[in-house]
C-alpha cells in the first residue's frame, strides 16, 4: 500500500559531459555576491576551480571564498562561513566538491539565517525550524555518494563536543537550487574515496530497504538502484575512467537519497547513526565506516526481519534458496555483501580506520538509537562494534 505523501524537489539537475555550460545561466539568476565554498586541493589540481572562476568572472560576480572544508566538515567551518554570508551580503553559496562541502554550505546557510541562540543547539541537536531568510545554494559535484546535491541533509561534526550529527532540512529551502553533475569530474577522485562513496550509496539503499513488510513500489526501485550500482561499481574498479560506469554511479547516488525512493516507506538508518559517532571519534571516511559496521549490524538484525533479508539474498545476490532455511538464505545474502565490500577493497575492521578499544563503549553510548525491524540497545551496538574491531 502506498501511504499519502507530498513530494517536491526544487533542485535543477544538469547532468553529463557538457553540464558545466549551464553554470553561467544559473549564476545569472542571482545577485552579484557569491560565496565559493570548496575543499582542500582537489579542485585546484584538476582545473575545476579555474573553470568555475571563469564563469563567475564572465557573469560579473564578486567572489568571496571559504576554502579547506574538510571531510567530515566542522561546526567551526560552518560558523566561519556564516560570518562571511552576513558580512558580504551573500546572494548565493556555490559549493564545489563532495558531500562535505555541500553539507557545510547548507550548514552555513542555516547558521547565517539564525536570528538568536546557538545554531548548533537549535538546528542540529534540537531540530528546530530555521526561521530567517535562507541564502540559496548551488553545487558543482566532484565526488559522488551522499546525494547532498539533491537533498536537504547537512551532517556536521562538533569537534568540541565529539558529536557528528545529521540534520535533514526542508527540501524547499535547503536543497540546492541547481546541481551540475559531470561524471568526468569524478575521474580524479582517489580510489579509496571512490569506493567509500559507492558504499555510502549502497548503504543508503539498504537502510531504506531493510524496513517494512509491504510489497511497496519503493522496494522494487531500491532493488533496481542496488543492482545498477553493483554492476557499475565492478566496472569502475577495473577502469575508473569508464564513463558509462562513473555516470551510472553518479546517478545511482543522487537517486538513492533524493528522497524519492523512500516515499511512503519506513526506514532503518541505524548503521548511519553508529558511523556518525565512529566518524566523530576517528574522522574516518564515511562510506568506509559504514561498510565495516554493516556486516555485524545486519547479522544481528536479520532475524527480526527475515523475510526482507531473504528477498535481499535472492533478488540482489542471486542466492539459490533450494533446500535452505530462511535464516541460512538471509545469512548467505549478508555473506555476499561482505564479499562485495572485499571486492571493492574497503577495509573490514575498525582498527584499520584508527579506532581504539577505549573508543568502542563511547561510540556505542553516544550514537542515536533507531532501527527498522529492531532498535538495538547500547549493549547490542557495543557487541557489534567488538565483532568488527
Ligand atoms: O578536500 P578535497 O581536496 O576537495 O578532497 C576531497 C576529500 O578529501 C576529495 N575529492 C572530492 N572530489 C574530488 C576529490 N579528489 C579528487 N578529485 C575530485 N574530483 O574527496 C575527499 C572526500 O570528499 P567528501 O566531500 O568528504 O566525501 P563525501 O562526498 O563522501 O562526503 C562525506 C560527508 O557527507 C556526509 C558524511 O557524513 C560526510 O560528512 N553525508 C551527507 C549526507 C547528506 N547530505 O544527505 C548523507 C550521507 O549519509 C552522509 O552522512
Ligand atoms: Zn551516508
Amino acid at each position: 500500500m502506498i501511504y499519502d505523501f507530498t513530494y517536491e524537489n526544487p533542485t535543477r539537475i544538469h547532468f553529463g559531459r557538457s553540464a558545466m555550460q549551464h553554470l553561467t545561466t544559473e549564476l545569472n539568476n542571482y545577485g552579484r555576491n557569491i560565496l565559493l565554498v570548496y575543499g582542500r586541493n582537489s579542485i585546484k589540481n584538476n582545473g575545476i576551480y579555474d573553470t568555475v572562476l571563469a564563469a563567475m568572472q564572465a557573469t560579473g560576480k564578486n567572489v568571496s571564498e571559504l576554502a579547506g572544508i574538510k571531510s567530515n566538515p566542522t561546526y567551526a567551518q560552518v560558523l566561519a562561513g556564516a560570518k562571511i554570508v552576513r558580512e558580504q551580503h551573500i546572494d548565493l553559496i556555490l559549493a564545489v566538491g563532495g558531500g562535505s562541502v555541500i553539507d557545510c554550505s547548507k550548514g552555513i546557510a542555516a547558521a547565517a539565517a539564525c536570528t538568536h541562540g546557538d545554531p548548533w543547539t537549535r538546528y542540529w541537536m534540537q531540530g528546530e525550524e530555521v526561521e530567517g531568510t535562507v541564502v540559496p545554494i548551488g553545487t558543482v559535484l566532484t565526488m559522488t555518494g551522499t546525494a547532498s546535491e539533491m537533498n536537504g541533509g547537512s551532517v556536521i561534526t562538533n569537534e568540541e563536543q565529539t558529536i557528528k550529527q545529521g540534520r535533514v532540512f526542508p527540501l524547499a529551502t535547503f536543497a540546492p537550487r541547481f546541481s551540475i553533475l559531470n561524471p568526468e569530474y569524478t575521474y580524479t577522485v582517489p580510489r579509496y574515496q571512490m569506493v567509500s562513496g559507492i558504499f555510502d550509496t549502497f548503504s543508503h539503499l539498504m537502510e531504506q530497504y531493510f524496513s517494512g513488510s509491504d510489497d511497496c513500489t519503493s522496494d522494487y526501485l531500491l532493488e533496481g538502484d542496488m543492482l545498477a550500482l553493483i554492476s557499475a561499481a565492478r566496472k569502475a574498479i577495473v577502469n575508473p575512467e569508464d564513463y558509462e560506469a562513473r555516470s551510472n554511479i553518479m546517478w545511482c547516488a543522487t537517486m538513492a537519497l533524493n528522497k524519492i525512493l523512500s516515499l511512503s516507506k519506513t526506514q532503518d538508518w541505524m548503521v548511519h547513526q553508529i558511523e556518525h559517532q565512529l566518524g566523530a571519534y576517528t574522522d574516518c571516511a564515511h562510506g568506509v565506516g559504514l561498510a565495516i559496521i554493516s556486516i555485524p549490524y545486519y547479522r544481528h538484525i536479520c532475524h527480526f526481519g527475515l523475510h526482507r533479508f531473504v528477498r535481499f539474498a535472492t533478488h540482489i545476490w542471486g542466492v539459490n534458496p533450494d533446500g535452505k532455511s530462511d535464516e541460512q538464505i538471509a545469512l548467505e545474502g549478508i555473506e555476499c555483501l561482505s564479499r562485495f565490500i572485499a571486492e571493492l577493497g574497503i577495509p573490514q575492521t575498525l582498527r584499520e580506520v584508527g579506532t581504539t578499544e577505549e573508543m568502542l563503549p563511547l561510540i556505542a553510548a553516544s550514537c542515536n538509537k533507531c532501527g527498522g525491524y529492531h532498535v538495538p540497545s547500547t549493549d547490542e551496538v557495543l557487541q557489534m562494534l567488538k565483532e568488527c574491531f
